[in-house]
C-alpha cells in the first residue's frame, strides 16, 4: 500500500494541517480515496455536535476487512499479518501471513452465518490474547455484526452488564486464558455472567488452556468443530457483507463519571480513514515494519493499533499473549530482539512497573531494531520518559506521546515520530483534521499560550464516536453538552509558549489507574453493596506505578473488629462487582464525610488527604460539619 497522505517533513505537517482546516472535506476526501470502496460515498461530510448527528463518508460502501486483508493478497500474500509471543517462554510461537489470516477469517465468518449471526446483531468477544481473538473481530466485521469485545479483567457481573445493556445474543470466548503464571477461567466467568442473560442462543469456545469447562447443549459449541464443519464445505465466494460507512463497527464500552459504562459506538468508514491515517503519520509506519503495541486488545487502544489500523496500512502486528514482567523483567526486550519489531507501543505504568527493575534486564539485549517507541494512556512523568528514552530508545528513537481516548479511536494529539518535535510528558501538537480548544469554566475559549483549561475540540474527525449504544441523549450529555457546538474530552490540559499540549489528568470523577478507566461513582456503589457499609466516597491518589491508586473512604454500620478482614472482604466485593482492576488499593474506615449543607461530598478535601496532607486542606467553612476534616485526618489504613 501506498501512503501518499504521509506526513515526511516539518513543512509538510503545516501544509497539511492548515489544508484540513480550511478545507476539511477536500482534505479527507483525498484521504478516503486511497482506500478501497464498493461505493465511493456521495458526501464527505454532514455534522452538528447539538444532537450530535456525524455522518462521514455518506453513503460510501465498504467492508473493512476488505481493506485489512483482501486488498493486501495480491503483494502480501506471504507477508505475516499476526507474529504471535505465547505467554509461556517454551510454547512455539505462531506467525500468520495475510494470506492465511483471509482463509481462518472467512471461514470463521461463515461459522459464524451457520449459527444464525445476521448483519447489525452484537457479538460479545471474551477472549485472552491470542489470534483468535482478532479473527473473531475481522469475521464478526467481515459479516457485519458488531462486536464488543470485553478486557479479560472484568468480572462475571461486568460481563452480563455490558450483554445486557448491547442485548448480545452471540458470545465468543475461550475456556482460559495465559496470564503470567496464572491461568484465567473466562467460560467459567461467561457462564456465571450468563445466569442473568437467558437470550444469548450461542457460545462459541475456542480451546487454548484445556481447562475443565461446561458445555451447555444447543447452547455451547467449540470452535474446532465448527471450523471443521465450514472447512468441509469451504466456499471460496463467501461474499462479506457490504456496510455503509456509517454502519456500525464496534461497541467498546468505557467508564464515565456517572452509572454504569456506556457503549461508546463506532462506525466503519469514517474509523477506518481516521485510524490508519493516524497510525502512518504518528509511527512514521514503513512498509515491512513490525510494529508491536503491548495493548490489550480489550482496550481502544488494542483494537487500533494492534488490529485494524496496522492491517489497513499492511503491516505486521506483533501480538503478546502475557505480561511485561514474565517471566522476567527483560521480556518485552526479548520480544523485540526476537521479531526484530521496529515500533513499541506501550504505557506508562509499564514503563515505570519496569524501572523499578533496574538496567539488568537490558543485558545482553540489543534493541538495535527499534525506530520509533510510543507512550499512551496516561501523562507520562519526565522521569520515565528519560528512562525509555535512554535505555529503550538508547535515545536515537523519537518518543510519541500519544493521546486519545475510546471516544476518539485514534491518536488526536501525538508529536509524528522524528518528524515534528518532542518534548517529555507533552502530547505536542494536533494530527492534521484536529481542532483543540482549552475552555475555563464557563465555557469561554482561553487563546493565547501558556495557557490551562478544558480540552475540547471543536470539529469532528472521522471517528469520532457517534453515539452510545442505546442511549443517545447520554452521549449528548456527556460529551456535547457542557461547551456549546464542542466535543468536551473530560481532560484538563496546558499549552505551553510554543503551543504545545500537556494533558494534565481528567477533571471529572473519572480515575486513570495503570492507563485504565475507571469511575469513582462505579467503585462505589460496588463498595456500598458490602454488607454493613453504609455510604462511601473514592477519589485518587498518586501511585508509583500504576499513575493513579484507588482510595475509599468508607463508613460502616459499626466499625469494624477486624479492619484488615473487612477491607479484603470488601476487595473482593469490588473484584466480584467490577473486576479485579478496579480493587481499591487503600481503605479508610471513617465515621463520617466531608459535605456540603446541600450533600455533595467535597471530594477536593479526600483527594487532599488521600494525597498525605495533613496541614491545610483549603477552605471547610461550607461543610455541613467541618470537624469530619480532622476526624479523617487522625485515621489510619
Ligand atoms: O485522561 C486521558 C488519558 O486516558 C484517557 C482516555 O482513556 P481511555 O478511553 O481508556 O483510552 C486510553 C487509551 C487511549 C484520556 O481522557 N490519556 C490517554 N492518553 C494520554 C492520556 N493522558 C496523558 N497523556 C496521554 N498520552
Amino acid at each position: 500500500m501506498d501512503f501518499p497522505f504521509q506526513i515526511r517533513s516539518y513543512e509538510a505537517y503545516e501544509v497539511a494541517y492548515k489544508k484540513s482546516v480550511a478545507e476539511p472535506e477536500q482534505f479527507w476526501n483525498d484521504i478516503a480515496e486511497q482506500f478501497l470502496w464498493r461505493k465511493k460515498w456521495d458526501k464527505v461530510l454532514e455534522w452538528n455536535f447539538k444532537q450530535p448527528d456525524i455522518k462521514w463518508f455518506l453513503n460510501g460502501k465498504l467492508n473493512i476487512t476488505e481493506n485489512c486483508l483482501d486488498r493486501h493478497l495480491a503483494a502480501l500474500s506471504d507477508q505475516p499479518a499476526i507474529m504471535w509471543e505465547p505467554n509461556g517462554i517454551t510454547e512455539a510461537n505462531r506467525v500468520i501471513t495475510y494470506g492465511e489470516l483471509h482463509s481462518k477469517v472467512r471461514q470463521f465468518a461463515h461459522v459464524l452465518r451457520n449459527n444464525g449471526v445476521k448483519k447489525g446483531d452484537r457479538i460479545c468477544i471474551y477472549m485472552g490474547m491470542i489470534p483468535e481473538l482478532t479473527i473473531a473481530m475481522l469475521a464478526c466485521a467481515r459479516v457485519g455484526a458488531i462486536h464488543s469485545v470485553i478486557f479479560g479483567g472484568f468480572s462475571a457481573q461486568s460481563i452480563s452488564d455490558r450483554l445486557q445493556d448491547a442485548n448480545a445474543e452471540f458470545i465468543i470466548t475461550c475456556d482460559g486464558a495465559y496470564r503470567g503464571a496464572k491461568d484465567i477461567p473466562l467460560k467459567d466467568t461467561i457462564d456465571d455472567a450468563l445466569v442473568n442473560c437467558p437470550f444469548v442462543k450461542c457460545v462459541i469456545v475456542y480451546q487454548r488452556t484445556n481447562t475443565p469447562v461446561s458445555m451447555i447443549k444447543g447452547r455451547d459449541v467449540w470452535w474446532s468443530d465448527e471450523v471443521a464443519k465450514v472447512a468441509a464445505q469451504d466456499d471460496p465466494e463467501f461474499i462479506a457483507e457490504e456496510m455503509d460507512s456509517e454502519d456500525p463497527l464496534f461497541i467498546l464500552y468505557t467508564s464515565g463519571s456517572t452509572g454504569k459504562p456506556k457503549g461508546v459506538v463506532h462506525t466503519t468508514g469514517g474509523y477506518m480513514v481516521y485510524t490508519t491515517y493516524s497510525f502512518v503519520n504518528v509511527f512514521q509506519y514503513k512498509p515491512g515494519d513490525i510494529h508491536f503495541c503491548t495493548a490489550d486488545i480489550g482496550w481502544i487502544t488494542g483494537h487500533t493499533y494492534i488490529l485494524y489500523a496496522v492491517l489497513c496500512s499492511g503491516g505486521t502486528s506483533l501480538m503478546y499473549e502475557g505480561l511485561p514482567t514474565w517471566p522476567d523483567a527483560g521480556r518485552l526486550w526479548d520480544i523485540v530482539d526476537k521479531y526484530k519489531a521496529n515500533i513499541l507501543y506501550t504505557a506508562p505504568t509499564a514503563i515505570r512497573s519496569l524501572m523499578a527493575y533496574g538496567t539488568a534486564p537490558f543485558e545482553g539485549k540489543s534493541l538495535d531494531s527499534l525506530k520509533v517507541i510510543g507512550t499512551v494512556g496516561e501523562p507520562i512523568n519526565e522521569e520515565a520518559w528519560h528512562w525509555y528514552d535512554e535505555h529503550v530508545g538508547k535515545k536515537r528513537c523519537p518518543i510519541v506521546d500519544t493521546w486519545f481516548q475510546t471516544e476518539t479511536a485514534g491518536i488526536l494529539l501525538s508529536n509524528l515520530g522524528g518528524v515534528t518535535p518532542s518534548k517529555p510528558g507533552y502530547a505536542t501538537l494536533p494530527l492534521p483534521g484536529i481542532q483543540p480548544v482549552l475552555v475555563d469554566e464557563q465555557g469561554k475559549e482561553i487563546t493565547g499560550n501558556d495557557v490551562s483549561g478544558n480540552l475540547c475540540i471543536r470539529f469532528p474527525w472521522p471517528s469520532i464516536l457517534r453515539t452510545t449504544y442505546g442511549d443517545h441523549e447520554r452521549c449528548r450529555l456527556n460529551y456535547f453538552s457542557s461547551y456549546d457546538d464542542m466535543y468536551f474530552t473530560g481532560d484538563g490540559c496546558y499549552r505551553d509558549e510554543h503551543g504545545f499540549y500537556r494533558i494534565t489528568g481528567r477533571v471529572d470523577d473519572v480515575l486513570n489507574v495503570s492507563g485504565h478507566r475507571i469511575g469513582t461513582a462505579e467503585v462505589e456503589n460496588a463498595i456500598n453493596m458490602h454488607t454493613g457499609v453504609l455510604e462511601s466516597a473514592v477519589v485518587g491518589y498518586p501511585h508509583d506505578v500504576k499513575g493513579l491508586g484507588i482510595y475509599a473512604y468508607v463508613i460502616m454500620e459499626k466499625m469494624p473488629e477486624d479492619e484488615a478482614i473487612t477491607r479484603a472482604d470488601i476487595i473482593q466485593t469490588v473484584t466480584r462487582i467490577i473486576g479485579p482492576i478496579a480493587r481499591p488499593d487503600k481503605i479508610q474506615f471513617v465515621k463520617g464525610l466531608p459535605k456540603t449543607r446541600s450533600g455533595k461530598i467535597m471530594r477536593r478535601i479526600l483527594r487532599k488527604i488521600a494525597e498525605g496532607e495533613t496541614g491545610n486542606v483549603g477552605d471547610t467553612s461550607t461543610l455541613l460539619d467541618p470537624a469530619v476534616v480532622e476526624d479523617i485526618k487522625g485515621g489510619k489504613l
